[in-house]
């Protein structure tokens, strides 16, 4: 057996959404463990926030503003990575939002299409310009970050459930595609973890409360909770694991 270690070194990862929250915590660990980190997010005013952040850990990060759901800006994205890097080793789509919405038969279609465009469709777009990156250095490895509201329908959460249940199901689909080309396909499910997105849950005492009752571990996640897992299948460590979905939520889907 080879050395057990998480180092990263020589090696390129993306981070969708890497500007804030779980996203910039998975890309700040990514680079300290030594690899060459890209972040994309929609606003460049948060992309330049990120930067502040990584330079005075000592970090350095690319930025490029693109939109996971659009086609053309991530095209553009992957042709500025190949030209600054020549290649990709990792990619971790973490962009998601639109956490809550009417109940599903109520909800606007342009609500439904959104959502699924920025879940959904852009972990596509993102997987299939790394999938020719990646089977040019002969692999790599996506790792998705899906949510524990991909297995439980949960009110007022409807579209981005479908959704996130849909990346599950990709993650599946591509990891059975892609393992003769050396691709890992992978993804993570958290619980409620303490970012900008989840601050609805998170910002009232009695919801948070309420939600802290379902967690044997008696507390919401950190970020930090989460990025060990991803670090670990971004690694040589998790090689023969792929299709796989870890959930990190302090025992609450058990
Ligand atoms: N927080 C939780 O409780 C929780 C629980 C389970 C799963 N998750 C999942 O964890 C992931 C990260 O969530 P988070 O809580 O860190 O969210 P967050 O704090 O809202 O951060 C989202 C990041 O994605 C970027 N972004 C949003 N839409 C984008 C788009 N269409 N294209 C490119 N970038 C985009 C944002 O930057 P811009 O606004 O500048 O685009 C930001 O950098 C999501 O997939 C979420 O579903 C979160």
């Amino acid at each position: 057996m080879g050395e057990i270690s998480l180092d990263l070194s020589g090696k390129v990862a993306l981070v969708t959404g890497g500007s804030r929250g779980l996203g910039k915590a998975i890309a700040m660990a990514m680079a300290i463990k030594g690899a060459d980190v890209v972040i994309c997010g929609r606003k460049q005013e948060n992309l330049d926030g990120a930067v502040e952040d990584f330079s005075q850990a000592g970090l350095s990060v690319m930025t490029q503003v693109a939109n996971v759901g659009k086609s053309d800006q991530v095209t553009d994205l992957f042709q500025a990575i190949e030209k600054r890097f020549g290649k990709l080793d990792i990619l971790v789509n973490n962009v998601g939002m639109n956490i809550l919405t009417p109940a599903v038969a109520e909800a606007e279609e342009s609500l439904w299409d959104k959502t699924m465009e920025t879940n959904l469709k852009g972990t596509y777009l993102t997987s299939s310009r790394a999938v020719s990156l990646m089977k040019k250095t002969g692999g790599g490895k996506i790792i998705n970050i899906s949510s524990i509201a991909a297995r439980r329908a949960a009110r007022g959460m409807g579209i981005y459930c479908v959704a996130k249940a849909g990346v599950e199901m990709l993650t599946r689909v591509l990891a059975v595609e892609l393992a003769k080309d050396h691709i890992n396909v992978n993804a993570v499910a958290p619980s409620v973890v303490k970012t900008r997105f989840s601050q609805p849950f998170w910002s009232n005492e009695d919801l948070l409360n309420e939600i802290v009752k379902t967690i044997p571990m008696g507390r919401i996640a950190e970020t930090d909770d989460v990025v060990g897992t991803v670090l670990f299948l971004a690694s040589s460590l998790s090689d023969f694991i792929t299709g796989e979905v870890i959930t990190v939520d302090g025992g609450s889907m058990a």
